[in-house]
């Protein structure tokens, strides 16, 4: 057939797409977002979904000329599926980068995934530090929990903590953070009177807490993952620890932004550290809060919504310095040793490490206008993976 009957019979047929419609066809570039969006880690999902959607209601669907397309699928928190659907977004809906990850096994159930098929893997909560080595497409924008127990660790043997008893969360970031506080307390001169692990699924936190009071520190340190928070909170004041004189010490993960008005006043000066505040008080996140509370009156950002804002940033000036190319060895390199201000405050993409570098502040819960906030009273500046560079 000759072109031009071609022509005529595709128009005929109302077969031809106009040459807007076809080059908009052709340059959306889509984002498989991953996050548990039900279940106990629904939280994370929530925080991060609202997270995305704000950034692209402030900054367009459109950069370096592609039109950006979400696609977002619940992981109900099974690795399995995470890696099932992971391969979906890749193969069937040809998607140019992976996000989300709400807790690390899933992290890691993607990562074979993301290695092979070459396509960039943005962690925006997941915080054990031996994510990043599970594929050279992996970049994280939320947190590793060492950064931020270890700073915990150094903070509380410096101030007047001579001997703690730590509790986590039995699994990996858990670990991270029961050998980070370690090393960070005994190396400033304190000393760990015990340490337990509190298994994941329906966790009941009595006994351990009993055996921590039994040692009579003079604090215990928690680590518990953002969704669990709020039943260490109860079961903490049902055995009247708020009232003997042990002092609460933490991640942020514990007095998580998004619940920590449920806990009561029994978490006043609770001491914590973590790379983000609701209250944290610069002029960005101040207006982060008030735009992401105008879109979601019955959530508090936490520090797992700036892991998603800040991972679409990275994707947006990722997509500005490589042209709009997305070639997955291309975007990687874009990213590498990318700096940017956060509502958290200045964060950077390590280019050795391909893991976030970022200041981490000490708070301490304090009321103000009747609600709980973290307030920063110190700041530890550009605090990069501990466990990496251990090793
Ligand atoms: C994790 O699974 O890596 C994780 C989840 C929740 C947290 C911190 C770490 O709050």
């Amino acid at each position: 057939m000759q072109r031009r009957s071609v022509l005529r019979t595709l128009l005929a047929a109302g077969l031809l797409m106009s040459g807007a419609a076809l080059a908009t066809a052709q340059e959306t570039v889509k984002i498989g977002l991953i996050l548990p969006m039900t279940g106990p880690f629904a939280s994370t999902g929530k925080q991060i979904e609202a997270a995305v959607k704000l950034y692209m209601a402030e900054n367009g669907d459109t950069v370096a000329g592609k039109k950006i397309e979400i696609i977002l699928k619940d992981d109900t928190n099974v690795a399995d599926i995470t890696k099932r659907l992971a391969q979906e977004l890749v193969v069937n809906d040809g998607v140019k980068f992976l996000a989300g990850f709400g807790l690390t096994p899933l992290a890691l159930a993607a990562a074979p995934v993301s290695a092979q098929a070459k396509v960039p893997q943005i962690v925006m909560a997941a915080g054990t530090s031996i994510i990043t080595e599970r594929s050279p497409y992996i970049v994280r924008t939320s947190f590793t929990v060492p950064q931020k127990a270890s700073v915990m660790g150094s903070w509380a043997a410096k101030n007047g903590i001579g001997k703690a008893f730590s509790i986590v969360a039995d699994f990996a970031p858990g670990h991270d953070a029961e050998k980070w506080f370690k090393d960070g307390f005994s190396k400033a001169g304190g000393q760990i009177l015990g340490e337990a692990r509190v298994p994941m699924a329906n966790p009941d936190f009595a006994p351990f807490l009993q055996r921590a009071a039994d040692a009579k520190p003079d604090a215990i340190f928690v680590f518990v993952p953002s969704g669990q928070g709020a039943t260490f909170a109860k079961q903490y004041v049902e055995r009247g620890l708020d009232k003997s004189g042990i002092k609460l010490i933490a991640t942020g993960d514990l007095p998580d932004d998004d619940i920590l008005n449920g806990f009561g006043d029994a978490a006043l000066g609770l001491i914590s550290a973590d790379p983000y505040s609701t209250a944290h008080p610069s002029a960005k996140n101040q207006a982060y809060v008030a735009a992401f509370k105008k879109a979601n009156p019955s959530l508090r950002p936490n520090f797992m919504s700036v892991g998603g804002y800040d991972g679409m940033h990275l994707i947006y000036e990722t997509l500005k310095k490589t042209n709009g190319a997305t070639d997955g060895d291309a975007l990687i390199a874009a990213m590498k040793g990318m700096a940017f201000e956060s509502p958290r405050g200045p964060i950077s993409i390590d280019p050795a490490t391909r893991d976030i570098i970022q200041n981490v502040y000490l708070r301490k819960v304090e009321k103000k206008d009747g609600e709980l906030y973290n307030i920063e009273f110190a700041t530890m500046e550009a605090v990069k993976d501990p466990d990496k560079a251990s090793r």
